[in-house]
């Protein structure tokens, strides 16, 4: 009997020494102290012993069994460390990683020209109101002086939304709504986009923008529409710049003017502008001997064509990275 306890001891200590992992300790610990392991099978056997020898050989198996448990609770630890370990360095993040480039926003191009106009208009004393671009026929069209069978109108192609609404063909039609609300003196300006039922080509597109600007007080001519525009196009083109009128027809202006700049080697045409028909000024209570004014509006998109020489309008809405990049700033 004590040699039988003897090799099962060797053979234990031998197998917990020799598992490698929690589950193979497991398997040890059942194999020698399970509910049918080697050293319970021995300890069952004990009443089968002539009973002088049951004490001894009892203690015997009871020590030894504590001191296997004892062994294998010791190599459970080292075990359950180990694995920890390995668990951590497989799951470890690698944070010597290059971390991802930051991508900061540009403002659009568009966007850079829409604030510079702002910031030169407010200069010039005007007050920038909003004017929604779903509007009615009227305010774009009708009380601009229009009449029904105007030619102009086929020439702004329209997206109608009902028979009496549609998207802004220009941004002039926020004119109608002001006058209907305020009395003079007043300088008002907006800026957005408009829409047109247009084929698109480099010059043209469905989707636009312009800024409109009018101004009613006494005694206001021509001489002072073209001072506004000359000293408008010194602050977006710099001091040199030189402006040109030449007589144009718009509906709601008499005289009216298209309005270019000598720009490297060429007249470019920014937009049209001239004095508030008397019709429009009539049409809402303003009385046109007493009152006068001038309005003008202009493509925006023009303007960074201009200065850097984009040659397609179409890439302003394109969303083009390379083109964001390239004009954003
Ligand atoms: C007008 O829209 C008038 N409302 C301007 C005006 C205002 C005149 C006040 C007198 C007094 P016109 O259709 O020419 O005019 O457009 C003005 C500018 O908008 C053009 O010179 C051009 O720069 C821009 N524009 C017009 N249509 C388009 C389009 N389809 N795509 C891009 N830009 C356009």
């Amino acid at each position: 009997m004590e040699e039988r306890i003897r090799t099962l001891i060797e053979e234990a200590t031998q197998a917990i020494l020799s598992a490698n992992s929690t589950a193979e300790l497991e398997a040890v610990e059942t194999r020698f102290l399970g509910r049918k392991g080697q050293v319970t099978e021995l300890l069952r056997a004990l009443p089968t012993l002539p009973p002088e020898e049951r004490p001894r050989f009892g203690q015997l198996l009871n020590t030894t069994k504590a001191q296997l448990q004892t062994q294998i609770d010791q190599r459970r630890a080292e075990l359950q460390q180990r694995e920890r370990e390995e668990r951590l360095r497989a799951e470890r993040v690698d944070i010597t990683l290059p971390p991802r480039p930051l991508r900061v926003g540009l403002k659009h191009p568009l966007t850079q020209t829409m604030e510079r106009v702002r910031a030169a208009l407010i200069g010039l004393g005007f007050e920038f109101v909003d004017s929604p671009e779903l509007d009615d026929y009227r305010y774009n069209f009708a009380a601009l002086n229009y009449p029904d069978d105007h030619p102009a109108m086929d020439e702004q192609m329209s997206f109608y939304i009902s028979n009496t609404r549609l998207l802004r063909t220009q941004t002039t039609s926020v004119q109608g709504r002001v006058m209907e609300r305020r009395k003079p003196p007043f300088r008002i300006a907006v800026i957005g986009r408009c829409f047109r039922n247009e084929t698109v080509d480099a010059t043209h597109h469905h989707t636009f923008h312009q800024v409109d600007a009018f101004m009613v007080d006494k005694g206001i001519s021509m001489a002072d529409l073209k001072g506004t525009l000359a000293a408008f196009a010194r602050q977006m083109f710099g001091e040199d710049v030189q402006v040109r009128f030449r007589p144009d027809f718009f509906p709601f202006v008499e005289p009216g003017v298209d309005y270019a700049i000598y720009w490297q080697g060429g007249w470019l045409e920014l937009g049209g502008a001239g004095l508030i028909h008397p019709n429009i000024l009539r049409a809402h209570g303003i009385d046109p001997e007493e009152w006068t004014g001038f309005a003008f509006g202009l493509g925006i998109e023009r303007i960074p064509m201009i200065q850097y020489q984009i040659d397609d309008l179409r890439l302003f809405l394109e969303n083009d990275l390379r083109f964001l990049q390239r004009y954003g700033a």
